[in-house]
């Protein structure tokens, strides 16, 4: 299975619409917004960690907001703004990025697409919500060399599963783990109860591997493809 970049992947999805509107929450040093093509783009950040701000390409926008996502949604995204893929990979902890995500579905396209980065830690570390005891944590363990940072945001799959039932989801096997999730119902959920969540932890993202539905990024695409050309979902039988 050949591996995906976050770039291409993105990139493959835009590309499914004839002028697409990019949304991207959390962009850092703007690796993956400078490089997508689109023709609306929307970058969302407390802090770029850029300073140039490149033209954007004949007939396209771009507007950046040194903001957090929370002001973002609350303040300067308007009733008209839609939004054909939305890329959420802000703040990596579940209540910060379920935030996110229940903003990002009033701003969606009808047929829109979002993405939720890091939903697979690669270590007990990398799962803890709290940087402080992340660091103290990889001391420990002796793993300091290792900084990535997914945080608890592999929870929000599990919500997913139990309340978006109107998006279909998977996990791309083929990257280091992003949601990619449509518009497209579901007709069996699992229910939860609410506070299973807080008591969610990293062993459960084995245990509980199928929630994931991890997938090659080349079958989600031929899912989502699937959903806008008004296919049922094959979802409830993965
Ligand atoms: C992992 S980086 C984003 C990487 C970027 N998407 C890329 O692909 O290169 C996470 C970013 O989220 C930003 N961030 C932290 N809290 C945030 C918040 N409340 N709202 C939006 N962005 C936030 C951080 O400033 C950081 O730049």
């Amino acid at each position: 299975m050949a591996h995906v970049t976050r770039n291409s992947a993105l990139q493959d999805l835009l590309d499914l619409f004839p002028a697409p509107a990019y949304l991207e929450v959390g962009v850092n040093r703007g690796m993956t917004f400078h490089a997508l093509a689109a023709t609306t783009k929307v970058a969302v950040d407390p802090k770029f960690d850029f300073s140039e701000r490149p033209e954007p390409a004949p007939g396209c926008t771009v507007a950046y907001h040194e903001v957090t996502s929370d002001a973002y949604f609350g303040t300067i995204a308007t009733a008209a703004d839609r939004f054909d893929v939305i890329y959420l990979d802000g703040l990596h902890t579940f209540e910060q990025t379920l935030r996110d995500l229940i903003n990002a579905v009033d701003f969606l396209a009808p047929d829109g697409v979002i993405v939720i980065d890091d939903v697979r830690p690669n270590s007990y570390p990398a799962s803890l919500p709290v940087p402080a005891e992340v660091r103290a944590t990889r001391a420990m363990l002796k793993m300091e060399k290792d900084t990535s940072w997914m945080g608890d945001v592999y929870k929000l799959v599990f919500f997913v599963e139990t309340f978006f039932q109107q998006f279909s989801y998977a996990t791309i096997a083929n990257n280091h783990g992003q949601l990619v999730m449509w518009r497209q119902r579901r007709a069996k959920v699992v229910p939860r109860a609410i506070d299973i969540f807080a008591r969610l932890q990293f062993f459960h993202c084995a245990t509980e591997r199928p929630v994931f539905r991890i997938m090659p990024f080349e079958d989600i695409l031929a899912l989502v493809k699937a959903a806008r050309a008004g296919e049922d979902s094959a979802q409830d039988t993965i």
